[in-house]
């Protein structure tokens, strides 16, 4: 049995703790028990100890995903927990939370208990799952948020939907808060959007496809924030897509309202050209945008207004992709290609490193209530091992997720998840990091 895992001569990077150093990092026991410069030199070989050796590798602390979609129950043949937190641990995720729009949703506590129970018999990556916010994600009835929190929801959202009514969505404010809950809003006028295919724009006009207005997102957050402000709850915007969304958010951060947002890596990579050809990989909701919006979010995000990096995590299967761009089903995978393709707006100094590492670690927890991943003596093993110079392809061989539905197949990243340590445990790691034991298998 290991009793230690010693990490030799990473680089630590911890933000919050002012940290960067090359150091050496000792687990034992689930939490980090050293970390310093030669903290592992006087400890005698042995083969109880695994050591890692990291020169010139990032040890950063485990991200957490506020939303993924972990298909079970009811769609497990696009994604299921297991191989969700297969994926989640490639991706270098310690925590995810698993939106409930599965069949039948998770508006009650015996699913939550459900997803709870099987994630923890996984031992790998977390499950936190979060609870509609209306019963079966009908916009009407409130579900029982005392349950549902007690069964272990660290969050409530209706994703995949939005919470249209007014009267609604003031309840569920008044009765989330206090439960200390955060209600995560998809925020889209249905109205403005029926039939809608993607962003309204030049593209949708050229490929003759309904357009989905910017408008849509901003009403409804623009609704939400009053209401917010009225109420005084705990809201939080998912996938926010749009330069009016941005500007709503920095107003009401501005006086004072407990609100916070995500971003997704698509949101901030890709623009509605891409769906050009009628790539149907591309086909997401909410749509991908213009430049100025993307230009707007990537700021947000370095400045603070959006919070923190979310996947929007959502495996399709091929029958649900390679079909008319109208019947294709919206939404792309995104743990395992979140981190390596964002660290191209760090090498761009579009965001600092020290915003993108919080934007995926204390920043989400903070939204769920969660203990942050931190580096330092006494904290538990909560942290990511990367090479920040391995290059790999894309492509579906590589991935651990059931779906490859990602416009990304093909491209070549920089930046490789090494090794993902959870309370202690290696839940992933790539071949050969030590030299002599193997990596899981396929
Ligand atoms: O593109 C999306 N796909 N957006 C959502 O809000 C839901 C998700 C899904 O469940 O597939």
């Amino acid at each position: 049995m290991i009793e230690a895992l010693i990490f030799k001569r990473v680089r630590a990077v911890d933000p919050h703790l002012a940290l960067d150093a090359t150091v050496d990092v000792v687990v034992e026991r689930g939490r980090i028990t050293r970390i310093g410069k030669n903290a592992a030199q006087n400890l005698p070989p042995s083969d109880r100890v695994r050591v890692i050796v990291g020169d010139g590798k990032w040890l950063l602390p485990g991200f957490i995903d506020l939303h993924a979609h972990v298909r079970e129950p009811g769609y497990e043949s696009k994604e299921d927990v297991a191989s969700a937190l297969r994926a989640a641990a490639a991706g270098g995720f310690v925590d995810i939370c698993a939106m409930p729009n599965t069949r039948p949703v998770n508006d009650n506590k015996t699913i939550t208990e459900f997803l709870m129970t099987k994630a923890r018999t996984l031992n790998s990556t977390r499950l936190h799952p979060i609870g509609a916010i209306t019963v079966g994600q009908q916009g009407e009835r409130l579900t029982e948020m005392a349950d549902l929190r007690d069964a272990g929801a660290v969050g409530l959202s209706d994703d995949g939907r939005c919470v249209t009514s007014s009267t609604v969505m003031r309840h569920a404010l008044e009765y989330a808060s206090m439960f200390d809950l955060p209600v995560i809003q998809h925020a889209e006028d249905h109205a403005l959007t029926d039939g809608a295919q993607m962003h309204e724009g030049v593209v949708s006009t050229k490929l003759g496809l309904k357009g989905w207005p910017r408008v849509a997102e901003d009403i409804i957050v623009a609704r939400d924030l009053l209401l917010v402000e009225y109420v005084g709850a705990k809201y939080h915007l998912a996938h926010a897509s749009t330069e009016g969304s941005v500007k709503l958010l920095r107003e009401a951060k501005a006086r004072g309202l407990r609100v916070s947002a995500e971003v997704t890596p698509h949101h901030l990579l890709l623009t509605h050209e891409a769906v050009l050809g009628y790539n149907t990989a591309c086909k997401v909701n909410p749509p991908l945008r213009e430049e100025r919006d993307v230009r707007a979010l990537q700021q947000a995000l370095a400045d603070g207004t959006i919070d923190c990096i979310a996947t929007d995590h959502a495996p399709h299967g091929a029958l649900d992709k390679d079909c008319e761009f109208d019947r294709a089903a919206p939404g792309m995978i995104g743990l395992e290609l979140c981190v390596p393709l964002l660290l191209d707006l760090v090498r761009t100094d579009v965001l600092s490193f020290g915003r993108f590492i919080e934007a995926l670690t204390r920043a989400p927890a903070k939204v769920v209530n969660l203990p942050p991943p931190e580096l330092r003596d006494g904290a538990e093993a909560n942290f990511v091992l990367l090479d920040p110079q391995a290059r790999w392809s894309i492509d579906p061989t590589r991935l651990w997720s059931k779906s490859s539905n990602t416009p990304f197949l093909g491209r070549t990243v920089q930046g490789r998840i090494d090794a993902t340590v959870v309370g202690g445990r290696v839940v992933f790691e790539s071949e050969g990091i030590d030299g002599d034991r193997a990596s899981g298998t396929r």
